[in-house]
């Protein structure tokens, strides 16, 4: 139907006679001549239609709206009005025909680089969002990815197999998703968290390298950079070191890197788990800026303020070049981290004046030598500020993390073009969850642990560290894993940490227990999400926009109405009777 692209047309094509299709993004009347730019996804071209050339053209072209869907026939001629910010600007296209091959209804906001449209209208005309460059170049970013993982990864001789989605329950930590079997009244299939337990079975049947881009689906609480259904690059190798992981998907970040953005992140860092929570109060640090925690116990205890004596960790970080701030900006820091989300108690400051002398929020306990022990702990210089917090361990480093990011954002130090990448490793293998009394597997039961820590498994489990592993980059977990459990009797041994019963593993994870008796390799891998990795190439912090048809954060689809009730005849197939208690 067209000979060329709405983004291909350049002067050299002048006198060409072409034929174009695509949506009206703009047209304008200037009497006697019609303007209108045609727009696919390829870019922009304008069209003229002019009364002195062809009288009947220009009064259809008057009639076009917003978003018809036309083919215009026409010569390219060099446009006098040069427009040099598009790439077809120099030319524009006499139209000697115009066909309208679909009209349009007025849409619900403008379809441009810049919206008039909020989130919920975008996602509701989802497929009108799509007609906007942002969003299409999200999209093409995402598959550029895909394709460069699949490409890199086939040159190292993985295989992508595709796994089942009507599953079992995996046991990645979140619930799962369920399907009734129409066939099996009252029994259930699971959709995959992830394809855990069929990557291993793939590495029993000595498919020693596999990889899919697979969709997983966790019935989870939402947040920006997690929807319901997301899509992992799921790898898993036998044989293999830890190293070796490191280095093979080291490689395949920066080939990514090199193919996608034209440049190579620094140096990966390999940071422990336990350092990662001593310096910067969490697993995923943000190591584009310095800021690290700095423990204050033993200078700021026993000196009579009852908050630090009181607390089980006095905690604080050096803002550079921030003792200037004001007693309003001091307030509103305070009221930061008192709102429920980060929930501390209060904020100690204090200042180092540039005459060298100090001002603390809490003069009235602390000598000017006490705080000078403070300052010297930060190595803090005059002109730079500190804050503190204090309390209970865990929520206290937790609270001043996000402190620490939140000042990261209002100094500017989180720049979105620099790339720092870290292997965080040896996670605690087992979580303790008050609510119901027992151990989790921090990362997944069928984890490793380090070789030294396995006597420990049987009485101090919750010490125990783990053979496990993330990948963050700029405070984004962006992949995690794992070295395997290729044994049945520590498989066993595990499941018991877990207070998981010998009926209750073989029911749940006999196949995998069954399989384990034929000769397993030793194996290990990895699961990048690949929702993450495409915002982190596309400069955005919400996987939406790098998602075709999102979730909003409610887990609906609002285009298509879904979750929605079904009728009565599918629940009668299904057997399945509903009673909704509110
Ligand atoms: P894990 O649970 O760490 O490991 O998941 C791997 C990666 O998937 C991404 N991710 C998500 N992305 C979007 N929305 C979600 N709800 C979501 N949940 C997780 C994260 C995470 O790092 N089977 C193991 C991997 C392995 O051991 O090989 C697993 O799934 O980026």
């Amino acid at each position: 139907m067209r000979t060329h692209t709405c983004g291909e047309l350049r002067i050299e094509d002048t006198g060409k006679e072409v034929v174009l299709c695509g949506w009206v993004q703009r047209s304008r009347d200037l009497g006697g001549m019609v303007f209108v730019d045609l727009r696919d996804r390829y870019g922009i071209t304008q069209l003229v239609f002019s009364d002195s050339i062809d009288e009947e053209l220009y009064k259809k072209a008057k009639t076009l709206g917003r978003e018809f869907v036309i083919k215009a026939k026409g010569t390219v001629v060099e446009r006098t009005n040069k427009n040099l910010e598009i790439s077809t600007g120099y030319i524009e296209i006499v139209s000697k025909s115009l066909e309208i091959l679909s009209e349009s209804e007025n849409v619900p906001f403008t379809i441009e680089e810049e919206t008039d449209g909020g989130e919920e209208l975008r996602m509701k005309y989802r497929y009108l969002d799509l007609r906007r460059n942002v969003v299409q170049n999200n999209l093409i970013i995402r598959h550029h990815l895909a394709f460069e993982v699949r490409n890199f990864l086939n040159q190292f001789s993985f295989l992508e197999v595709e796994t089942p989605v009507l599953i079992k329950s995996t046991p990645e930590g979140a619930r799962d998703f369920l399907v009734p079997s129409r066939l099996n009244p009252g029994q259930f299939y699971a959709l995959p968290q992830s394809p855990q337990t069929f990557k291993q079975l793939l590495m029993v049947g000595g498919i020693d390298k596999y990889f899919q881009i697979v969709k997983c689906f966790r019935d989870e609480d939402f947040r920006a950079d997690r929807q319901p259904e997301f899509s992992q690059i799921d790898c898993e190798m036998s044989f293999v070191t830890k190293e070796k992981i490191y280095e093979i998907f080291e490689s395949l970040v920066r080939h990514l890197f090199v193919r996608i953005k034209g440049f190579e992140p620094e140096k990966f860092y390999v940071m422990k788990y336990d350092d990662a929570i001593k310096y910067y109060g969490t697993d995923k640090p943000d190591t584009r800026f310095d800021m690290k925690f700095v423990e204050l116990d033993k200078f700021a205890k026993g000196k009579g303020f009852k908050v630090f004596d009181d607390a089980e960790l006095v905690v604080g970080i050096k803002i550079p070049g921030c003792a200037d701030y004001s007693r309003k900006q001091l307030d509103s820091l305070t009221e930061w981290v008192k709102r429920p989300q980060i929930g501390a108690k209060g904020l100690v400051y204090v200042k180092i004046n540039s005459d060298g002398t100090y001002k603390s929020s809490v003069d009235k306990f602390f000598s000017n030598e006490d705080i000078k022990e403070w300052a010297d702990a930060f190595n803090a210089e005059e002109g730079d500020l500190l804050l503190i917090l204090a309390g209970e361990n865990k929520h206290t480093r937790k609270a001043l993390g996000e402190l620490r990011l939140e000042m990261g954002n209002r100094l500017e130090l989180r720049d979105n073009k620099k790339y720092k990448c870290l292997w965080v490793e040896d996670f605690p293998l087992l979580e303790w969850d008050e609510e119901t009394s027992r151990y989790y597997a921090m990362h997944h039961p069928f984890t490793t642990p380090l070789e030294e820590d396995i006597p420990k498994l049987d009485k101090d489990p919750g010490n125990v560290r783990a053979n496990a592993y993330d990948l963050v980059i700029n405070g984004v977990e962006i992949a995690g894993g794992s070295l395997r459990i290729n044994n049945r009797e520590l498989q066993s041994k595990m499941f018991e940490a877990l207070g998981i019963s010998k009926e209750e593993a073989e029911k749940q994870f006999g196949f995998l227990l069954n399989a384990f008796k034929y000769g397993v390799p030793p194996h290990g891998g990895i699961a990048f999400g690949f929702d993450r990795l495409c915002a982190l190439f596309a400069g955005t912090d919400s996987i939406r926009d790098v998602i075709a048809f999102p979730k909003n954060n409610a887990g609906r689809d609002i285009m298509i109405d879904s979750p929605a009730a079904i009728d009565e005849k599918q629940l009668n197939d299904i057997k399945l009777k509903i009673d909704i208690k509110k």
